[in-house]
């Protein structure tokens, strides 16, 4: 569970975020959505602290179950609470060393030890199937779709407790979005997912509690169903009629 407390959220003179209180539960997928501009990467980025590292500064509490974030390492804390990004992420290396680097960093050693840990994060993003007759092959020649896969196979590897998603699939074919949303719907007894999403489909498809957000406050906090069948705010009622 993440207890988020009166966050406030900003850059310079400019706030971004505007005490901002929510409960996200842990073994569910919560949707953010709103829209465009309304700071919802913004917010996703207060999750991990990664907004400090970005120029940004924020005020209010963030309890990663009973921790207060900030006292714990970045490194910890990004452990615990990974990221994937709208674009995907592939270094410049082996697909098989896309993951073994990450493992290493994290103490994981032997090769066997390795292996099994690459297999079981390829099969849980669902990629092996696809390229483990290939693992040696640079991973830039993936496709859009398979780097995805590879960057949330990345997150998954060190094992978090939240991962946070910013428009995973809004650069990927349905195929794609289809095996990235299968995933998180299988995952999610053992992780937490906060996803923010243009597509209110999407949203429908996945998620347990949806966020919708405006001008940097949340709107409403509702479970899927309520959402979709009666939003409270007039704004979500509009934005729904064009799904
Ligand atoms: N590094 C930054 N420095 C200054 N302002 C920023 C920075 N990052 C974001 N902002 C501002 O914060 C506001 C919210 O941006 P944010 O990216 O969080 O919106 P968003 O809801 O994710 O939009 P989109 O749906 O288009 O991705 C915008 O006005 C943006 O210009
Ligand atoms: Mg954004």
């Amino acid at each position: 569970m993440i207890k988020i407390e009166n966050l406030s959220c900003g850059f310079g003179k400019h706030e971004i975020i505007h005490n901002l209180s929510l409960t996200i539960p842990a073994h569910q997928i919560t949707a953010i959505v709103g829209q465009s501009g309304c700071g919802k990467t913004t917010f996703l980025k207060t999750l991990n602290r990664m907004i400090e590292e970005e120029g940004g500064h924020m005020s209010g509490d963030i309890y990663l179950e009973d921790t207060n974030i900030r006292n714990l390492s970045k490194e910890l804390l990004r452990k615990k609470v990974g990221m994937v990004f709208q674009q995907p992420i592939a270094f410049p290396y082996s697909i098989e060393k896309n993951l073994s680097y990450v493992l290493k960093y994290h103490g994981v050693t032997g090769k066997a030890e390795l292996e099994k840990e690459i297999t079981s994060c390829l099969k849980k993003a669902k990629l092996y199937d696809e390229v483990k007759d290939h693992l040696k092959m640079s991973a830039l020649k993936l496709s859009g779709g398979q780097k995805q896969r590879l960057a949330i196979a990345r997150s998954l590897c060190v094992d978090p407790e939240v991962l946070l998603l910013d428009e995973p699939c809004s650069a990927l074919d349905m195929k794609n979005t289809i095996a990235i949303e299968e995933t998180l719907l299988e995952l999610k007894d053992q992780y937490t997912f906060v996803i923010v999403t243009h597509n209110l489909a999407q949203a429908k498809r996945i998620a347990d509690q949806i966020v919708f957000m405006d001008q940097g406050e949340i709107l409403e906090v509702t479970e899927k169903n309520a959402f979709f069948e009666n939003p409270s705010s007039e704004l979500a009622r509009e934005q729904i009629q064009y799904m």
